[in-house]
């Protein structure tokens, strides 16, 4: 069964977690990542045929897709998602990208601390929403540089606020206020600067990088998917230590303050935060 997000400890169990998650990624995350990620999607460099596209981190494809779905349709890039766990990448392969010829498509397990590609390869390298959850970010960063071409484009983004998990940890408050809050992978990664100051001891110069906020609000069956998750066994660990009764009252609490969420926004509400930056020439 899987447990909380706790990646920067030894013996993570952080591969299990993404492993039980990996079936359910789209509908459990309220499609949040894609969303927020569909909001930056203009940011992303141009892309033609010749583009050779790193999705890094993958998962089951969620930056690929949004990509993807905007593309003209005579435009066939190159495109190689990673994740290391390799349920990620089966359900990437199952995954339908209409319009893309498939051999231009390839999903790899692969650990983004060792990416096993020549230097100076990719057109653009995308991170999407899995940069706090690397062990050493700047470990991963410094491949990610290394395997840009000059001029090449990385796109990572992080959350600025992880709507559902503020809802876990609001939820944990008022039944068991004295108990520590659920642990969420990397929150010193939540922040544009955190990122950027990781990228410039990786490689990349100031005056090539950018950053800039976007949020989504998940409603509907995206927000079905929210409670989904909230309510299971991926918040487990929010209720440790928690009597019977206690637990017996999580749904009724959780529904109390996704309640007031809606109330409050229409719906959980993410931000997040997309650093853009270029590969100099020189490097
Ligand atoms: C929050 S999910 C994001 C997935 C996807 N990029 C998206 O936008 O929805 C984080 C992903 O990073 C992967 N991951 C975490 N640490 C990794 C590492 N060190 N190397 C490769 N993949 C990793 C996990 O397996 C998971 O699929």
């Amino acid at each position: 069964m899987a447990d909380s997000y706790q990646p920067s400890s030894q013996g993570s169990n952080l591969p299990k977690y993404f492993h039980h998650l990996s079936q359910t990624y789209t509908h459990q995350t309220g499609n949040s990542t894609r969303n927020l990620f569909a909001q930056i999607a203009h940011r992303v460099a141009p892309i033609s045929s010749d583009s050779i596209i790193h999705d890094n981190a993958s998962g089951p494809g969620t930056a690929t897709g949004v990509i993807l779905s905007n593309l003209p349709p005579d435009v066939h890039p190159q495109i190689v998602a990673t994740d290391m766990v390799p349920a990620m990448i089966d359900a990437f392969k199952s995954t339908e990208f209409p319009g893309i010829n498939p051999n231009h498509i390839t999903g790899i397990v692969m650990k983004s601390e060792t990416l096993a590609f020549p230097a100076n390869h990719f057109t653009h390298s995308i991170t999407n929403f899995s940069v706090f959850n690397f062990a050493d970010p700047s470990i991963c960063l410094r491949e990610i540089h290394r395997t840009l071409k000059p001029s090449g484009q990385a796109v990572i983004t992080t959350w600025k606020r992880f709507g559902i998990g503020e809802v876990v940890h609001e939820t944990q408050r008022r039944v068991r206020p004295d108990l520590p809050l659920m642990k969420f992978s990397g929150p010193d990664m939540y922040s544009a600067d955190a990122v950027v100051d990781v990228m410039l001891r990786s490689g990349f110069a100031r005056d090539k990088i950018d950053f800039v906020s976007m949020e989504t609000v998940a409603t509907g069956e995206d927000l079905d998917g929210l409670r989904a998750f909230a309510e299971g066994q991926f918040t487990e660990s929010a209720r440790r230590g928690w009597t019977e009764e206690e637990k017996d009252r999580w749904g009724v609490v959780l529904g109390d303050v996704l309640e007031e969420e809606r109330e409050r926004f229409g719906g959980v509400r993410f931000e997040g935060w997309a650093v853009v930056a270029t590969k100099g020439d020189e490097q």
